[in-house]
């Protein structure tokens, strides 16, 4: 199929935060998407540093994470040429925006959002503002670059429902400004659930380090989390209701070796959970490994990645610019 010019695809964007690790659920709920849609998209991908403040950061780990996290997603295979990477800090339109928004998003709708209420569970002692209106600052995010899809894992569907309703409100008040985004979540690895309790999703944020895969672990690491994950009291390797922790292995699995569920589950026909366990955790290893290797080389590399954020930087700010200055004159603001 011939190529569109860049400036008739539609648009992409998404966002990962630069806390701590990415797992394995951050990997093949958004990442492996994110990279995917790199020819038909033109697609739009951000660091968003800002997003963490919300949760109180180690000032230089903070500065670590993001910088390793920049190499993290140039190693997934994320192409600065093709797309437009950047720290979400470096272009100040997204503060600006979320402003304006926040004036068009009632205080109910915030305030209903489930990770507010998690979050705000989780830290008692910081339930700050910013947590609060961190959706109107993920709506600024996705509304200044116009984009039409939003590759995400399951858990920010709530999220993007704010943000589609906040384009709906301001485009019946001002007129056609903003396309209405719809979430693109993977069918099977859109809620990889954590290996130790796999009725819950896979969290950086678990307390108990075996109940995630981080994408960086070491493969004895990994494999040893996959030897302990939790499955059921049966013997059989089937993917059906009931068998959480089994249906979340094989849907790992199938992802990482590009596998049906069918052909699965006759690899592992007649053979225990510890032989499969095992496999599951070599083979997420094996696929892992590469990536780690040009993770650890681009993170060396503190001047491409310098030179990559600014030229990203520039070129975000160049699009969410126009979008700022239109929404400015909208509502009635002096654009200079
Ligand atoms: P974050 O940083 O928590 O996660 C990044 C992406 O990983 C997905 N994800 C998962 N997918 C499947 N299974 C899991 N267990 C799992 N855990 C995480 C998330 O759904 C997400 O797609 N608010 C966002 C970041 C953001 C954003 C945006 C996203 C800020 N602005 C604009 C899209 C558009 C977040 O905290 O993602």
């Amino acid at each position: 199929m011939e190529q569109k010019p860049a400036e008739q695809k539609p648009v992409v964007f998404s966002g990962i935060q630069p806390t701590g690790v990415f797992t394995l659920g951050n990997y093949l709920g958004a990442l492996k998407n994110w990279v995917r849609l790199q020819d038909d998209y033109r697609c739009v991908y951000s660091v968003v540093d800002l997003h963490s403040l919300t949760v109180r950061q180690e000032p230089r780990e903070l500065r670590e994470n993001t910088l390793r996290s920049l190499a993290l997603l140039l190693a997934c295979g994320i192409d600065p040429e093709k797309s437009v990477l950047f720290i979400q800090s470096h272009v100040h339109t997204h503060a600006e925006l979320t402003w304006v928004l926040d004036c068009y998003i009632p205080f109910g709708e915030l305030g209903r959002m489930t990770q507010f209420k998690d979050k705000s569970g989780a830290h008692p002692e910081n339930i700050n503002a910013g947590l609060f209106n961190y959706p109107a600052l993920m709506a600024a995010d996705i509304l200044l670059y116009r984009a039409a899809s939003v590759p995400v894992g399951a858990d920010q569907k709530q999220h993007l429902e704010l943000s589609r309703n906040t384009a709906i409100r301001f485009n019946n008040i001002y007129g056609d400004t903003f396309p209405v985004p719809e979430p693109l979540i993977p069918k099977d690895t859109g809620r990889v659930m954590s290996l130790q309790e796999p009725t819950k999703k896979m969290s950086k944020s678990d307390i108990n380090p075996k109940a995630y895969v981080s994408v960086l672990d070491r493969p004895e690491t990994i494999i040893k989390k996959f030897k302990s994950a939790v499955t059921d009291s049966e013997t059989e390797v089937a993917f059906r209701e009931g068998k959480d922790g089994v249906n979340n292995l094989l849907i790992i699995y199938c992802a990482v070796e590009n596998l049906t569920i069918e052909q699965a589950e006759a690899e592992f026909a007649g053979k225990g959970y510890g032989e499969f366990k095992l496999r599951v955790g070599e083979a997420v290893a094996e696929h892992l490994r590469p990536l780690q290797e040009r993770c650890e080389r681009l993170y060396a590399d503190k001047a491409y990645l310098g030179e990559c954020y600014r030229k990203g930087a520039e070129k975000a700010l160049a699009i969410s610019k126009r979008t700022l200055e239109k929404v400015y004159k909208k509502v009635g603001l002096i654009v200079p």
